[in-house]
C-alpha cells in the first residue's frame, strides 16, 4: 500500500497533536510533518521550523519533500489563504479557501451573511467609526456584547454590564487596538443567554456529515466566570441534546449555511464549526469557525472510529456522501491544564512533572498498533515505536500536548494552554472521573485548570 507523506499546518497546539495522533493510526499514513508542532507532535513525526503563516516556506518544503497531502487546520493559516496558495501550486490540500474561511476571520462578514440568509443569530450592528459606535451604545440595553471583527485567539469578545465598561471596551478595541487590526471593525450585539454548544460538520462542497455535539468551557474560572480563553475543557457527546434538536440544528443552521456559502461563490470545504447558544427562542449562532475547535478536536479524535485520513481523502475527491462515518458509543472529555496567569501574561519554561514521554496509546483501549510519545529523533521514534504497547496516565487516557517543548532533555511549558488530559468512558461521569484522576499525577509551577468541566451538563439534564 502506498503510504502518504502528510504535512499538518496549524497552531502547534492540542488540536494539532490530536489530529496527528488520529491520522497516524491510518494504515495509509506515512511520514508526518508539523508546522508548527510541540513536544507531543514530535513523537508522531517531525516538527518543522516553519510557522503556519509562512506560506512560501511551506510550499517550498512541500514541493521539495514531495508531500502527498496537506491539512490546514488553524484559523490564522486559513485567514492568510494558505489553502488557496497550495491549490495554485497543484498540491493536494484539505481545508477551506480564504473566501470560505471568511465566515470565521471576519465577524462583520459572518453577521452580514447570517442576516442575508435569515440564519438565527443575535441582533447586531457593525461599526468602523468609534464615535458612531459610542453613540449607538448609549441607546442599548445592558448587558451588551462588543466583538472585534477579526481574529483574536478567542479573546476578542467583551460582555459589558455597564455603559462606562462598554465605552471602555470599545475604546480599548477600536482606539487602543488591544487586538491590533482585528479591532478596526466591531460588531455590537444583543446579549443572549442559554447553554452554549459546539457543532462540527465535515463538508466537501457537495455534501456534509454532522459530528455529535460537544461543549467547550471558554471562561477561565469556575462556574463560567472570569476572562474568555481559547477553551478550558470539552465534553462530547452531550446528554442533554436530543436527536430532534440535532436535526433542527442540521436543517436550520448547518445545511443553509453551506448552501448560502455555495450560492455566494464561496463553497465551503473542510470543517464547519458553528458555536451555538440554546436560547428559549431556539438555537442561535454566536460565531462560525472554519476548522476543528481546540479542545473540541481532542475529544472528537477520541470518539471518531472511521479512519480520518480516509474521510479527508474522500472529502477532497467530493465523495463524502459515499463515506460512512462511525463514532464510538463512548463519551469523551478533554481537560486543559494551563499556565498560571493565562489568559493574561504567563511564564514559560516550567518543568512538567508526571508526563511520561514514553510510548502512549494510539488506540485508547491499548489494543492494536501504537506509535509513541517518545522524544528526540522523531523520525526514528515514529518507526521504532510502531507496535509498542501503550499506556500513559491510566486506562482510557490520552494526554495531548499543547504549549510544550523539550528543553535540556526536560519537558517544559511553552504556552498558555499546556496539556489536555483526555479520557473516554461509557458515561460522561466515568470519562470525567478518569480524566481528573489522571490530572492528579501531573504538575508544573502555576498549573491551573477548571475543576467543574462537564458539571453543567448534569444540571442541564434536569
Ligand atoms: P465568540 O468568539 O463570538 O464565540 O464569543 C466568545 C464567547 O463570548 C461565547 O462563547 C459566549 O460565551 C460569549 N458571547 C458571544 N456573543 C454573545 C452574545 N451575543 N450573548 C452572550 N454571550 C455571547
Ligand atoms: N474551542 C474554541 C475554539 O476552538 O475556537
Amino acid at each position: 500500500m502506498e503510504k502518504l507523506k502528510i504535512l499538518i499546518i496549524g497552531a502547534g497546539g492540542g488540536r494539532e497533536h490530536a489530529i496527528g495522533w488520529k491520522i497516524a493510526q491510518s494504515d495509509r499514513a506515512g511520514e508526518l510533518f508539523f508546522a508548527r508542532g510541540n513536544a507531543g507532535t514530535a513523537t508522531l513525526g517531525t516538527n518543522l521550523d516553519i510557522k503556519e503563516t509562512e506560506i512560501s516556506k511551506l510550499i517550498e518544503f512541500a514541493q521539495r519533500e514531495e508531500i502527498d497531502l496537506i491539512l490546514v487546520v488553524s484559523d490564522d493559516a486559513l485567514a492568510m489563504g494558505v489553502v488557496d496558495e497550495f491549490q495554485k501550486s497543484d498540491l493536494r490540500v484539505w481545508g477551506p479557501t480564504k473566501a470560505a474561511a471568511q465566515l470565521e476571520w471576519s465577524k462583520a462578514f459572518s453577521k452580514d451573511f447570517m442576516h442575508r440568509h435569515n440564519l438565527p443569530t443575535a441582533k447586531f450592528e457593525i461599526f468602523t467609526d468609534f464615535e458612531k459606535a459610542k453613540n449607538y451604545l448609549t441607546k442599548q440595553v445592558l448587558p451588551i456584547v462588543i466583538k472585534a471583527s477579526g481574529l483574536a485567539q478567542g479573546k476578542g469578545v467583551v460582555i459589558c454590564e455597564s455603559k462606562p465598561s462598554a465605552e471602555k471596551a470599545l475604546e480599548d478595541i477600536m482606539v487602543k487596538k488591544i487586538f491590533g487590526d482585528s479591532g478596526s471593525e466591531v460588531v455590537i450585539e444583543e446579549f443572549l443567554t442559554g447553554p452554549e454548544i459546539s457543532i462540527h460538520a465535515f463538508s466537501d462542497g457537495k455534501s456534509y456529515k454532522m459530528f455529535p455535539p460537544s461543549q467547550d468551557h471558554k471562561r477561565i474560572g469556575k462556574g463560567d466566570t472570569g476572562l474568555n480563553t481559547g477553551g478550558m475543557g470539552v465534553i462530547a457527546p452531550l446528554p442533554f441534546i436530543t436527536k430532534e434538536l440535532m436535526q433542527k440544528i442540521e436543517k436550520e443552521i448547518v445545511a443553509p449555511t453551506l448552501e448560502g456559502m455555495k450560492s455566494e461563490g464561496r463553497t465551503f470545504t473542510g470543517i464547519l464549526y458553528p458555536g451555538l447558544i440554546l436560547t428559549k427562542d431556539g438555537p442561535k449562532i454566536l460565531e462560525y469557525n472554519a476548522r476543528f475547535g481546540d479542545p473540541e478536536a481532542q475529544t472528537y479524535m477520541r470518539l471518531l472510529e472511521t479512519d480520518l485520513l480516509e474521510i479527508i481523502e474522500n472529502s477532497i475527491d467530493q465523495k463524502l456522501d459515499q463515506t460512512e462515518i462511525k463514532w464510538k458509543k463512548d463519551f469523551a472529555c478533554n481537560i486543559v491544564l494551563a499556565s498560571g496567569g493565562y489568559p493574561g501574561n504567563y511564564e514559560k519554561g516550567k518543568v512538567i512533572k508526571g508526563v511520561n514521554l514514553s510510548p502512549a496509546p494510539l488506540h485508547s483501549n491499548g489494543e492494536g498498533k501504537a506509535r509513541g510519545e517518545g522524544v528526540g529523533d522523531s523520525k526514528k521514534n515514529h518507526l521504532a515505536l510502531k507496535g509498542t504497547p501503550p499506556q500513559q496516565g491510566g486506562e482510557g487516557i490520552v494526554i495531548f500536548h499543547a504549549g510544550t517543548k523539550m528543553e535540556n532533555k526536560k519537558l517544559v511549558t511553552n504556552g498558555g494552554r499546556v496539556l489536555g488530559v483526555s479520557a473516554t468512558g461509557d458515561s460522561l461521569k466515568d470519562a470525567l472521573e478518569k480524566s481528573y484522576k489522571a490530572i492528579e499525577k501531573i504538575s508544573f509551577e502555576g498549573m491551573q485548570y477548571r475543576k467543574d468541566i462537564g458539571g453543567k451538563a448534569f444540571k442541564n439534564l434536569v
